[in-house]
């Protein structure tokens, strides 16, 4: 049982900002089980009383988990005076506190989660719960099987320690441009690490895309600069991030 008023379930459920679901209200667009109802401070069960919008049924849901394919030229912020922020490029997505987990460089593309789950990014975001982030990278120069060895083993990045043991596995070689394509694994979210690890075996990054955070992977089907919400799977996958130690 969740009691809540009206006007915050139907916010929750993005359908609107407050002053719009209220309008919706009055304009007697909003159902409760079944029966119109003109007023946005009633309370409801949010579990189990049924909510409609021109005759649709709402699904509340006090968080909201977004995926969004970030491209290169986008800011990792909530918002900028000047540029383009990966919020702007939530269109229609009216939910209040959303962010992005973690930054992704304004260079870099891939996977990003947005969320207003505080206590998920945390998690995530912990330096102490190791979460794999694998990138997809291009590198300038021929990354060498010793290369391959060092950034699995950690690299001196310039920190009081070195990186923490990554998985570096090649994809190919392009003799003619003279570029390396590989995945690189790490379990830690220093600033600019990748580009840092690979500046430190002298074959710096040319192009860095992000392809999974934890147990969530970046949708094939999603188009550059696009997003879409979590399935309730990969919502739950992650909420394991909360659980363990
Ligand atoms: N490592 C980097 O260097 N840049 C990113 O954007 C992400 C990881």
């Amino acid at each position: 049982m969740k009691q809540i008023r009206l006007d915050k379930f139907l916010t929750d459920s993005g359908i609107g900002t407050r002053s719009e679901v209220k309008n919706l209200i009055k304009k007697g667009q909003i159902a409760v089980n079944g029966s119109i109802v003109k007023k946005s401070d009633i309370k409801i069960d949010a579990t189990s009383d049924k909510v409609s919008y021109q005759g649709k049924e709402l699904r509340y849901s006090e968080f909201h988990y977004y995926m969004l394919y970030k491209p290169a030229g986008v800011l990792s912020a909530t918002e900028d005076k000047n540029q383009e922020t990966v919020l702007d490029l939530l269109k229609g997505v009216s939910h209040k506190n959303l962010f992005p987990v973690g930054r992704l460089d304004k260079d870099t593309e891939g996977l990003l989660l947005i969320t207003d789950d505080g206590a998920l990014a945390h998690s995530l975001l912990s330096p102490k719960k190791h979460v794999d982030k694998t990138y997809y990278l291009i590198a300038d120069g021929k990354v060498e099987a010793e290369d391959l060895t060092t950034l699995s083993e950690g690299v001196d990045i310039g920190e009081e320690k070195k990186t923490l043991p990554a998985k570096a596995k090649l994809i190919s070689y392009d003799k003619a441009a003279d570029r390396t394509e590989l995945l690189l694994t790490i379990h830690e979210g220093k600033f600019h690490q990748v580009k840092r690890m690979m500046e430190a075996v002298g074959k710096p990054v040319l192009y860095l895309k992000r392809l999974s955070m934890g147990s969530l992977v970046l949708d094939e089907k999603l188009e550059k600069g696009c997003f879409r919400e979590l399935t309730d799977e990969e919502i739950s996958c992650l909420r394991q991030y909360k659980i363990q130690k």
